[in-house]
């Protein structure tokens, strides 16, 4: 069901269409911090990621989740980035319960009680996005540009069109999930061609060859 909604709303031609403003957008805020960095060394990795979690972000739940540092929704971009930090630490983490499995309940280095500390922040984020959007839509102040929580909180009641539901917490699933899955593999893949081009400068004169001529052309 919700790979129909997907594919219908986040990555049919029209959906990539109507949102490619967003990613122009996020993909200008990210050269700017490039240019401003002048000849100082960048984490072009960390920068990547935070592009891609605010373009999807956007495109989620209507608004940026790590803030570019000029102020406005800094200190909860931050709380995001840091739950999103510790979720990479604790899933890589080498946990004897999960090799020894008479151990498991000792949780002896404490990474499942952390996991649940974690859970319980992320709910509590995620609840608040959604309890915002809910107040936003009955108040019809909904932001002109249609999120996929929006349209989901809207197929609550009929989502596939045959009558299933979709509750609350399977709403925060979906958009952890999409977080989840959509950002550091793309941000990754980015950083990957990046770094293929430095390694083949002539395939790099091209690509800035074509993006010039194509700037020239449609200004995008
Ligand atoms: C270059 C970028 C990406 C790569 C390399 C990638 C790779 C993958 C792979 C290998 C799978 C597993 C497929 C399978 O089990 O058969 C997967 C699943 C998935 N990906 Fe991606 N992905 C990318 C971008 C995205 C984006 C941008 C989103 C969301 C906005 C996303 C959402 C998902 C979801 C929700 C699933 C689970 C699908 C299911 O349960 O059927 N991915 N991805």
């Amino acid at each position: 069901m919700f790979r129909k909604i997907s594919s219908v709303h986040l990555f049919s031609g029209k959906a990539l269409d109507d949102l490619k403003h967003v990613r122009q957008e996020e993909v200008a805020v990210l050269a700017h911090a490039l240019a401003n960095a002048g000849s100082k060394v960048v984490n072009l990795a960390q920068l990547l990621n935070l592009c891609t979690v605010n373009a999807l972000g956007r495109v989620m739940v209507g608004r940026r989740v790590f803030g570019d540092g000029s102020g406005g929704d800094d200190r909860k971009a931050d709380e995001f980035k840091s739950m999103v930090l510790e979720m990479m630490v604790l899933a890589g983490v080498f946990n004897i319960g999960d090799f020894i499995s008479s151990l498991e309940w000792l949780d002896l280095q404490g990474v499942a009680s952390k996991m649940k500390k974690l859970h319980k922040r992320f709910d509590d984020f995620l609840t608040a996005i959604v309890e915002d959007h809910k107040k936003k839509m009955s108040s019809g102040r909904a932001d002109q540009h249609v999120d996929m929580l929006t349209t989901l909180l809207s197929l609550k009641e009929d989502a596939d069109g045959e009558g299933a539901k979709l509750n609350d917490t399977e709403i925060k699933a979906l958009l952890l999930d999409m977080f989840t899955a959509g950002t550091d593999t793309s941000s990754s893949t980015v950083e990957w061609a990046l770094a293929e081009l430095i390694r083949h400068p002539q395939m790099l004169a091209r690509v800035q060859k074509s993006w010039t001529n194509s700037w020239a052309e449609t200004g995008s």
